[in-house]
């Protein structure tokens, strides 16, 4: 019999989780031998290659035994040097080869890290005036204080208000409930042209950078920008002296059906933060990418890059990362991912018919989220105490499926919304698996909540 926890604090005071004891491919089997689909590529958006992947793990003993930590202060290791090399290849637009890889550990790293690189080359260009971070309401990324200050989940940033540094937030680039009530191409992608505004009432000397997720993830499940956002995001960025920081700890190493998802655009970012996918979270690894006259002015002036954790470039860590990029190239997983994504969400669509609290099918590639509303032609939501996407998680987790629910899509307050993100080496019949129990769970909600 399992021995009841009372040590250990979990997410959620109100459930019992299981114990997970073994995973393979898609799926995870908790110690009672109940098999669960990875649906959402952990919590979530991590599982690119899927789990239990050999080479992974015999490169990571390996090179555990040769060494795995070392003192950072004095030497390198050359995991860590090949792994740069590796991202540097690979980088998109004018980043390939021309772009310089600091790795650390979590995504709150990376983008903690991306916005205290916009604020040293600042300063030590010689225009300290410039600070501020404009970021997106409805956007994630990270969970620590400051981090989430410049994030825009308000759920989560609520506790910790008073907390933060004042930073500015433009409205985030949502068609389905767009936050200019226009409707994408007429509405002349004010979304994208609100970032402007932002920079003039706050004035481009103070500005340092704009940061932003191409596909939000978490906070509203898997919401792309409309075609031509970032190429005017990069305008404006340029027009002002601002640093682009384009957040891919999720989106990035193929999950969106492009190696980055910036590519879908075809704009170049001055900073890139990755993770997640990145080792699939076989062990904890996050970078930024960053071009090199942004790394060549620290190095001219001798003025080190002011990060750093104990753990950054961990041997182990970077040993399994290019493995994982390795297998992500090899076995074609964007392609995968885009394939098997257009599947999801046509079979969504289709599940639309026979299900009214459908409101929303939207992503990229294997970034795949849908929207549970009341009533589809008002897009009315649920009442947030009826908890929809978490009556749909538990219908889902039931019968072996993980999802991941979201809450926040209005105002980031109101709606509910499910992001999936199986891991991209799915095939096309667990899609349809994966379809048929969303069509139960589906069921489920709506009779639980009265939905006809
Ligand atoms: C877009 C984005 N940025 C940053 C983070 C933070 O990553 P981590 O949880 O590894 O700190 C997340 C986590 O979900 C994320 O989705």
């Amino acid at each position: 019999m399992t021995k009841p926890n009372v040590h250990a604090v979990h997410r959620d005071w109100d459930r019992q989780f299981p114990v997970i004891e073994r995973a393979e491919g898609i799926y995870l089997y908790d110690r009672d031998g109940k098999r669960y689909i990875d649906g959402s590529g952990g919590s979530s958006v991590v599982t690119t290659i899927g789990h239990g992947i050999q080479e992974v793990s015999l490169a990571m003993a390996e090179q555990a035994r040769q060494f795995s930590f070392y003192p950072a202060h004095a030497f390198t290791n050359q995991p860590f040097l090949d792994l740069s090399d590796l991202v540097v290849s690979l980088a998109p637009g004018e980043l390939k080869d021309k772009s310089r890889v600091w790795v650390t550990c979590t995504g709150t790293d990376a983008t903690d890290d991306a916005v205290r690189l916009a604020r040293q080359y600042w300063v030590v260009s010689g225009k300290p005036s410039k600070y501020q971070i404009i970021s997106r309401w409805q956007a994630f990324h990270g969970n620590t204080i400051s981090v989430a200050g410049f994030s825009g989940i308000t759920a989560r940033r609520s506790i910790f208000q008073p907390m933060y540094v004042d930073s500015p937030h433009i409205p985030p680039a949502f068609c389905y409930r767009c936050p200019f009530e226009k409707a994408f191409p007429s509405c002349n992608l004010l979304c994208a042209r609100s970032l402007e505004t932002a920079v003039r009432q706050q004035n481009p000397d103070n500005v340092a950078a704009f940061i932003s997720e191409p596909v939000v993830g978490a906070a509203l499940a898997c919401a792309p920008a409309p075609d031509g956002y970032f190429q005017i995001i990069r305008e404006i960025c340029n027009k002002y002296n601002i640093l682009f920081i384009d957040d891919e700890v999720m989106t990035g190493w193929g999950r969106t059906g492009a190696l980055w998802s910036i590519d879908h655009w075809d704009v170049t970012p001055d900073i890139i933060a990755t993770a997640k996918g990145m080792t699939a979270g076989y062990t904890p690894l996050s970078a930024i990418i960053a071009r090199d006259e942004i790394w060549s002015v620290l190095e001219k002036e001798h003025s080190p890059f002011k990060a750093g954790h104990t753990l950054n470039a961990n041997p182990v860590s970077c040993a399994a990362a290019q493995v994982v990029i390795h297998y992500i190239l090899d076995h074609k997983l964007p392609e995968n991912s885009q394939e098997r994504g257009e599947q999801f969400q046509v079979g969504l669509r289709r599940l639309m018919d026979r299900h009214p609290s459908l409101g929303d099918v939207r992503g990229k590639g294997l970034m795949v989220g849908f929207e549970l509303v009341k009533v589809r032609a008002t897009k009315e939501p649920f009442d947030p105490q009826e908890h929809a996407s978490v009556l749909l998680e538990r219908a889902a987790l039931k019968r072996g499926l993980v999802t991941y629910p979201c809450t926040g899509s209005i105002e980031g307050v109101l709606g509910d919304m499910v992001l999936m993100a199986p891991p991209l080496v799915i095939n096309p019949a667990e899609i349809d698996v994966i379809l048929g129990i969303l069509d139960e769970s589906l069921s489920e909600v709506e009779s639980a909540l009265g939905v006809k």
